[in-house]
Order: C-alpha cells, then sequence, then structure tokens
C-alpha cells in the first residue's frame, strides 16, 4: 500500500481529511497526528520545524511518496525548509504540499472589498505567510489578521460548543474586524477551527464570507494528481484509511470522530 500522508498536529487535520476522502475516496491515506506534543501553534520556528520534519519522515518511511501537511502552523513554520533543505537529501522522489498556498491562490475569488481577514494560531499569524502568498497571486489585496491562540486549546478540550469558548471566540473575531470595516471574507487558517464555524458565525455580520479549507485543499489536491501522473501512480487505490496518533489511541478515537465525522480506530506511533 502506498497511501497519500496526512500531517497534523492534532485532530485539525482531520476536517481537511474528511472533505479529500469525499473529493477522492479511492486513494488509501494514512493519518497522523502529532497529539503528545500539540498545540503548535505557540511553539518556536525551530520546534514546529523538527517536530513536523520527524512525523513527515515516519509517513516516509510508512510508504507514503505523498504527504500533506493539514496544519496551517506546519505549513508556515516548516514546509519550505523541508521542500528545500530536506527533501532533496531524503528522497527527491517524494512530495510534501501544505494547505496556506492553495487557499491564497483562489482567496481573490471571494472578496470584492479587496480586504480580507485571516484568523490563525499564533505561529501562523506571526510568520507572515498568508500575506506572502495572496501577494503573489493578488497583489491588490489587503490582508487583515489576528491570531486566536485560544481556539485550538479549546478546540483540543472538548470545549468548542461551550459558553466560556463565546468569550475568547467574540474577542479575537472583534480585534480584527476593528482593523477595517471593509472585511467581506474570511480564511479560518488553522484545521482546527471548522469545529468552531457555528460560533463563529454567531459573531459576524451576515455579509462576511467566511472560508474552511477543506474542499480548498481537496480540489488542489485532485487538481495536483491530474497534472502529475508520476505522483499519481505512486498512490494507491483500495479506499482504505489508517489513523496514527503520538498519545493514547483511546482518547484519539473518542475525540477524532468529531471531526472526521465518522468513527476512527487508531493506533499509537511512538517518536
Ligand atoms: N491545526 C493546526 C493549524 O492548522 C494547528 C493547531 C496547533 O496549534 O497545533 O494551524
Amino acid at each position: 500500500m502506498q497511501p497519500i500522508g496526512v500531517f497534523d498536529s492534532g485532530y485539525g487535520g482531520l476536517t481537511v481529511l474528511k472533505e479529500l476522502v469525499k473529493k477522492m475516496p479511492q486513494y488509501d491515506y494514512l493519518y497522523l497526528g502529532d497529539n503528545a506534543r500539540a498545540p503548535y501553534g505557540t511553539r518556536s520556528f525551530e520546534s514546529v520545524y523538527q517536530y513536523t520534519l520527524e512525523c513527515v519522515k515516519h509517513l516516509f518511511s510508512m510508504n507514503c511518496s505523498l504527504v500533506v501537511l493539514a496544519c496551517n502552523t506546519a505549513s508556515a513554520k516548516a514546509l519550505r525548509n523541508i521542500q528545500q533543505k530536506d527533501l532533496p537529501l531524503i528522497d527527491p522522489a517524494k512530495r510534501v504540499l501544505g494547505v496556506i498556498r492553495p487557499t491564497s491562490e483562489i482567496i481573490g475569488n471571494y472578496t470584492t472589498s479587496k480586504h480580507i481577514g485571516i484568523l490563525g494560531t499564533s505561529g501562523t499569524i506571526t510568520s507572515g505567510s498568508y500575506k506572502i502568498e495572496i501577494e503573489k497571486f493578488f497583489p491588490e489585496i489587503q490582508v487583515h489578521q489576528e491570531a486566536c491562540p485560544m481556539w485550538v486549546p479549546l478546540v483540543e478540550n472538548g470545549e468548542y460548543n461551550s459558553p466560556g469558548a463565546d468569550y475568547f471566540i467574540k474577542k479575537n473575531i472583534d480585534q480584527l474586524l476593528i482593523q477595517s470595516p471593509q472585511i467581506d471574507c474570511i480564511i479560518l487558517a488553522c484545521t482546527h477551527y471548522p469545529l468552531l464555524i457555528n460560533k463563529i458565525k454567531q459573531f459576524l455580520p451576515a455579509h462576511i464570507t467566511l472560508l474552511s479549507q477543506g474542499e480548498i485543499v481537496a480540489d488542489s489536491l485532485s487538481d495536483y494528481l491530474i497534472r502529475h501522473p508520476e505522483m499519481d501512480k505512486l498512490c494507491s487505490k483500495n479506499s482504505k484509511r489508517i489513523f496514527y496518533t503520538t498519545d493514547a489511541s483511546e482518547s484519539f478515537d473518542q475525540q477524532a470522530e468529531v471531526f472526521f465525522g465518522q468513527a476512527v480506530k487508531s493506533r499509537h506511533l511512538s517518536l
């Protein structure tokens, strides 16, 4: 089996995997959540890079030729180094893709005012990766950003529906919207945030479009595999899904269903 590897710091990438499976059910997928070391969002550049590289190497050793970093923080802080420095040494035939570029490529289709908002972890926001990528495709777009450091812990701890979540969600949305009354589109630039979508909508004016990344990444990967038949050949198609977590598999399975939308049976991976 040669599955497509899907990596996240914890559960968030399951919201992307769910859409990959929906769009391309024929492929085999191997998900790895580094729950033991999540969240990544407040960690240093060096730690996120080292942790991500270690997990990518595990996915390669489990026969994945193509790995998707279904994590904005890892895409922001580790992807470029892995693609440019590590892959040529490890195996130039393997590929690692992220979630920031596919989102940046299409964002122009969703804004009329040319003012967009980014909500993400502190790591993603301070990296400036969205500003840099969006500038390449849509230099006319003004990017406003807000870090939401409490949102991933709320989700990882199962508090995403609690009244306590409201305080932090409203606070960060208000801080984003105050930056420009013209914002007409907001990217949920963290794969954990789709679980907060109903609460986020409560605090947003109705005219603002809210984009989460699952479908965008699925469309982009499908397009990539059509454009790269040599990579497509290296991805087996038996509709198998395998889940690994670096933490306890029992607790992973309990939480994962909410993100993936189906029951999950994971295995533990020791790093
Ligand atoms: N889900 C990840 C992202 O998209 C990060 C969560 C974390 O802080 O570990 O950024």
